[in-house]
């Protein structure tokens, strides 16, 4: 028994919320195919190039795959063929497709004993492996879709936000982070002023998405603690940031821990507008860089 499926990107912090929020989006996608095994055990194949680890244990679809086995009362395995279209490093959430669609397609050939919560918590261990870090604000909107706020993470608490229908805008320049590298560079503590300022806009954001009120999610994508620094790895983040506005963008900012750079626009003449400022200003400084 065999499943092809389709793992999205996401669009992890969403400004504001580090750790804490999350959307999904359309584009790029991973691809896998996973088959269900009688041995106990995870066979990984990659067909693209970008040399992950195959060993279980070490990989980002592998590891959850192994704490869903330890969950299920009947010897069981799986075999994954994965093409990845989300580049590592991406900051579009590439390990969290991995493993948000490895457990996805084994519930569902397992003919889906696990909630979309157990799901959450057993994909958390990829971006440990990958990240060094259980976070689930890229696996919780991969499996969930839509945005989502991880309320807390010990005990999983996922809430599913009804937001108005947005074009987002993202451009990958082809630099890599690594998300342990950038998440390295963060100070430790925040002043309290500064907190103030992020609680505000994540309130703002999230009663903006439920209010659908474009005005409320504009002024909220505001991010005074995380961009300062880690836009700093970012080349013209700044001049895109500002140009995408002008060109009518409601805002956006890094996607997840960068180098990726995401706008939301709330027509798609403008979201096209904005993929045009995001090449123009890359092509002059002759960086390679994709949209989506
Ligand atoms: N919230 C995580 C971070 C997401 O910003 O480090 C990583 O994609």
């Amino acid at each position: 028994k065999k499943v092809t499926i389709h793992a999205p990107a996401t669009v992890a912090n969403l400004v504001c919320g580090f750790d804490v929020l999350g959307m999904c989006i359309d584009a790029p996608f991973d691809v896998m195919e996973v088959e269900l095994i009688n041995t106990p055990e995870v066979i990984i194949k990659n067909t693209d190039s970008y040399h992950l680890p195959t060993a279980p244990h070490l990989n980002a679809a592998g590891a959850p795959l192994l704490e869903l086995m330890l969950s299920f009362n009947k010897p069981i395995g799986f075999k994954i063929t994965s093409n990845k279209n989300i580049k590592p490093g991406s900051g579009l959430g590439s390990s969290a497709a991995s493993a948000a669609g490895a457990v996805v397609a084994a519930n569902y050939l397992l003919g889906n004993p696990f909630s979309k919560n157990d799901l959450v918590r057993f994909a958390m261990a990829g971006e440990k492996v990958a990240t060094g870090i259980k976070h689930a604000d890229n696996v919780a909107p991969c499996i969930y879709g839509g945005v989502t706020v991880i309320r807390s993470i010990f005990p999983l608490d996922v809430i599913n936000i009804d937001a108005p229908p947005l074009y987002v805008t993202v451009v990958h320049p082809q630099i890599e982070i690594k998300t342990a590298d950038a998440r390295q560079i963060l100070r430790k503590e925040v002043l309290l002023k500064d907190a103030i300022k992020q609680w505000g806009n994540i309130a703002g954001l999230v009663a903006g998405f439920m209010k659908k009120d474009v005005n409320l999610i504009a002024n909220s994508l505001e991010d005074v603690i995380i961009e300062p620094i880690r836009s700093i790895l970012i080349p013209r983040f700044d001049d895109i940031k500002q140009a995408c506005k002008n060109a009518g963008a409601l805002g956006g900012g890094i996607a997840g821990s960068g180098p990726s750079i995401f706008m939301l626009s709330e027509t798609k003449a403008i979201a096209d507008t904005v993929a045009q400022v995001m090449q123009h200003t890359y092509t002059e400084i002759g960086l390679p860089h994709f949209t989506y």
